[in-house]
């Protein structure tokens, strides 16, 4: 946790920006795998984290703005808990650490917000993403579950968004420190990966390096030798000498903040002289888009500037024909390119993405439905304190490229001759974050690893 004041400030602001009412927040509780004992890690709710700090289950807070009251609800562990669990935090003591000094057991929750709503009181909630937070919502405040998301408050989570979308400079500081351990876990995949090795012992080299920090992974690891596969979890394949290996791995700190890195390098020590051309283009995109990063630039116009990269050395690769920029505009690049340039990252590794695109990323505006431009998270303009990931990437999609060839799409953009040799190619991504400053932006972390000799050298050790 933070000290206090830093809790007692962020639910100041909020109720401010509120006004009336009670904002009502439920924590997470612990997940079972298969049988109640039994459970997942336990990960907190990120904006719970970000207002209340405790990390711990089964908790409910409520901001009572019109009386001045916060209270933190929970239940104390019985003996029987304790014998297994050894002695713990009560909740006043835990709830003191955020500054709260109102405890009450979770019964009291259904009073306060009974009394709340006789009295007319509005009760602000943010959407909930897990089953148990849908059904206490029924239980609490009789919405049923197929309703909680319509009934949930736009304008908390407005509050919330333009809150936790300025990072501060102890959450950048945090950040950082995953960052770094995110690219000491990129490092690690691109010392150990050997022919004969399979893709399970590389994120298992990936996981330890996070664990034996004390830290978690930031989402699941992504190490694979099928890298046009987005989000492949697959790890079951032998590697050889030949192929691509790509990474998308983060840590997650011990107060919850996410790194989120990717790289791409080859298994043999070097790069053929294929996946050398196409990993330069992929480079040139990812510096394409972060040479357009300045504060007020709306990050749409970052992707962009990475598409048009693309589209422009494929043209002059020959996959690609005619208008580059036109080709853009009329979504032909999505071929090789058919998701966003970046997302924002902070408590979450796509910052606050439960509580609406639209709000994180499009400040309401409408999103494209193009394909490829509507996978892009983030399109608002840049301000000091947005940390964001720039990840462009070139993929060869074998079942994309199949049913876009037979669909007869973009005759006069693509060159289908052409991208057929490159078929069986996979994938590429480069993956870095970044922080707007007051005159630009920054780095976050150590570099990586990342121009085709500075790989070469690690995989040549
Ligand atoms: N690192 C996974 C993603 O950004 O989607
Ligand atoms: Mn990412």
């Amino acid at each position: 946790m933070f000290n206090p004041e830093v809790y007692i400030q962020r639910r100041k602001i909020l109720s401010e920006k509120i006004g009336s009412g009670l904002i009502l927040f439920f924590g997470n509780d612990e997940s079972p795998m298969n049988y109640p004992d039994n459970t997942y890690h336990f990960r907190q709710h990120s904006s719970f984290l970000y207002f209340f700090g405790i990390d711990f289950p089964g908790l409910a807070a409520v901001i009572d703005i019109d009386n001045q009251r916060q209270f933190v609800f929970g239940d104390d562990y019985t003996i029987d808990d304790i014998v297994w669990m050894g002695p713990q935090p009560t909740i006043a003591e835990r709830a003191l650490k955020s500054g709260i000094t109102e405890t009450l057991p979770m019964v009291k929750l259904y009073t306060i917000l009974k009394e709340a709503q006789a009295s007319r009181k509005e009760i602000h909630f943010l959407p909930p993403y897990r089953p148990e937070n849908k059904i206490k919502l029924m239980r609490f405040l009789n919405i049923r579950p197929d309703q909680v998301n319509v009934k949930s408050s736009v304008e908390l989570v407005k509050a919330v968004v333009a809150m936790r979308e300025i990072k501060s400079d102890i959450e950048i500081a945090e950040i950082e420190k995953a960052v770094d351990l995110s690219v000491d876990m990129h490092l690690a995949a691109m010392q150990i990966a050997r022919p004969g090795m399979t893709e399970a012992q590389v994120s298992a080299r990936i996981h330890e390096v996070a664990l034996a920090a004390d830290c978690q992974i930031a989402f699941p690891v992504i190490a694979t030798i099928n890298g046009q596969t987005l989000h492949n979890h697959y790890h079951g394949n032998t590697i050889k000498s030949g192929d691509l290996f790509l990474v998308d791995a983060g840590a997650e700190t011990t107060r919850h903040y996410a790194g989120d890195l990717s790289s791409t390098f080859p298994v043999a020590p070097v790069f053929t002289s294929q996946q050398k051309l196409i990993y330069e283009i992929s480079l040139k995109a990812h510096q394409a888009a972060i040479d357009k990063l300045a504060p007020g630039v709306p990050f749409r116009d970052v992707h962009i500037a990475a598409c048009k990269s693309i589209a422009s050395s494929m043209t002059e690769l020959g996959l690609m024909k005619g208008d580059a920029d036109e080709a853009v505009a009329q979504g032909a690049h999505a071929l090789f390119f058919p998701c966003g340039t970046g997302h924002m990252m902070g408590l979450d590794v796509h910052d606050m993405e439960d509580l609406g695109e639209i709000w994180v990323g499009y400040d309401g505006e409408p999103k494209s439905t193009q394909f490829g431009l509507k996978s892009l998270r983030f399109a608002k303009p840049l301000k000091p304190g947005h940390v964001f990931t720039i990840e462009p990437g070139i993929y060869f999609i074998p079942e994309l490229i199949d049913l876009w060839k037979s669909d007869g799409r973009f005759t006069e953009f693509i060159n289908w001759t052409e991208v057929e040799k490159f078929r069986d190619f996979g994938g590429i991504r480069n993956e870095e974050n970044f922080v707007v400053t007051e005159t630009g932006v920054r780095l976050l972390g150590k570099p990586k690893p990342k121009t085709v000799a500075e790989i070469e050298a690690i995989r040549k050790e």
